[in-house]
């Protein structure tokens, strides 16, 4: 991936990595690309970065997030007062920078769900992943190595995602039926919904993992109506295979990205490929034979 495309913050289950092989499948020119699951965003990005669409839509359930995400492209200059001033805190914070986010925690559990603090929550927890207990409070430790990306490196970040996506982009942070009812053909959506088998429970507002049963019948809504899309879900590693195969039912093929080689495996001495499974809907394959680009399903299918 390209140095220069921006990112904010580690984020378990990113595509930034991904980004290249998942843009290949898109379209060259898109009316509006659409993230029902946007996470940190690494998608939209990526696309953003190579002038792809007129205009995005990014939806995430979880609110702190996607105001996050908000904060950065519409007001950066805050968010990077606001992050720089926490930051720094943690140096001085009782000599123990590793309570300083016990303390932010708090804080946030206690209604303060600022995007800074969301940042630097992100920015300092294990694997820059979101947990949330039974009782919805965000319940992830700290990783104790890292400090979170210094202020200066954020600047730079900030500068070059707001200077993509402002005014392009419309925000939300509603399930993602909501989002798939209101798509319309000229669209082009991408998913990436949480793994098959997490449910990291909050309350109803937030995560309780996505069901395969409600999640295909909303792909068959956009298989009704010609909505393109494009959905990463679950793939290998070495021969094993993880999660179910969406429906045959839906007007869609599946393709294997190459994900690079297992962490977990390369510690236990093995070398053993990661695959991630992309879908792209069939009104998206004939685009792509009407321009005569066939993209690389040719090969891996
Ligand atoms: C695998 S992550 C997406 C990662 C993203 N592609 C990236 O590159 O950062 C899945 C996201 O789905 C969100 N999510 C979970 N359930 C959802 C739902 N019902 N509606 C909308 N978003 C949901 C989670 O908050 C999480 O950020």
């Amino acid at each position: 991936m390209s140095k220069n495309i921006p990112h904010l913050v580690q984020y378990q289950g990113s595509k930034r990595i991904l980004a290249p092989q998942i843009l290949s499948y898109m379209p060259r020119r898109i009316k509006r690309l659409v993230e029902p699951f946007s996470g940190m965003a690494a998608i939209t990005i990526a696309a953003a970065a190579e002038m792809r669409a007129n205009q995005y839509h990014l939806n995430d359930l979880n609110a702190p997030l996607i105001a996050l995400l908000q904060e950065a492209i519409e007001k950066p200059t805050e968010l990077l007062n606001e992050y720089s001033r926490i930051w720094k805190d943690q140096f001085c914070y009782k000599d123990d920078h590793v309570q300083h986010f016990y303390f932010v925690r708090e804080k946030f559990n206690n209604g303060e769900e600022s995007p800074a603090n969301m940042l630097y929550l992100l920015a300092r927890c294990v694997k820059g992943a979101v947990r949330y207990g039974k009782n919805g409070k965000f319940n992830q430790s700290p990783d104790k190595r890292r400090h979170g990306m210094t202020p200066q490196k954020l600047e730079q970040n900030l500068a070059m995602l707001s200077s993509l996506l402002k005014g392009k982009t419309f925000f939300s942070s509603l399930d993602y039926r909501e989002i798939l009812e209101n798509a319309k053909p000229g669209d082009l959506i991408y998913m990436d919904p949480p793994y098959q088998g997490v449910s990291n429970v909050r309350d109803n507002r937030y995560f309780a993992g996505v069901s395969f049963d409600d999640f295909a019948k909303s792909i068959e809504v956009l298989d009704r109506k010609g909505v393109d899309y494009l959905i990463s879900y679950d793939g290998m590693c070495g021969e094993k295979g993880y999660g179910r195969d969406l429906p045959s039912t839906l007007n869609c093929s599946k393709v294997l990205l190459n994900a690079g080689c297992s962490s977990q495996a390369t510690l236990m001495g093995q070398h053993k490929v990661t695959y991630e499974a992309l879908y792209f809907s069939d009104s998206l394959k004939k685009h792509f034979v009407s321009v005569g680009q066939l993209p690389l399903w040719e090969k891996i299918a």
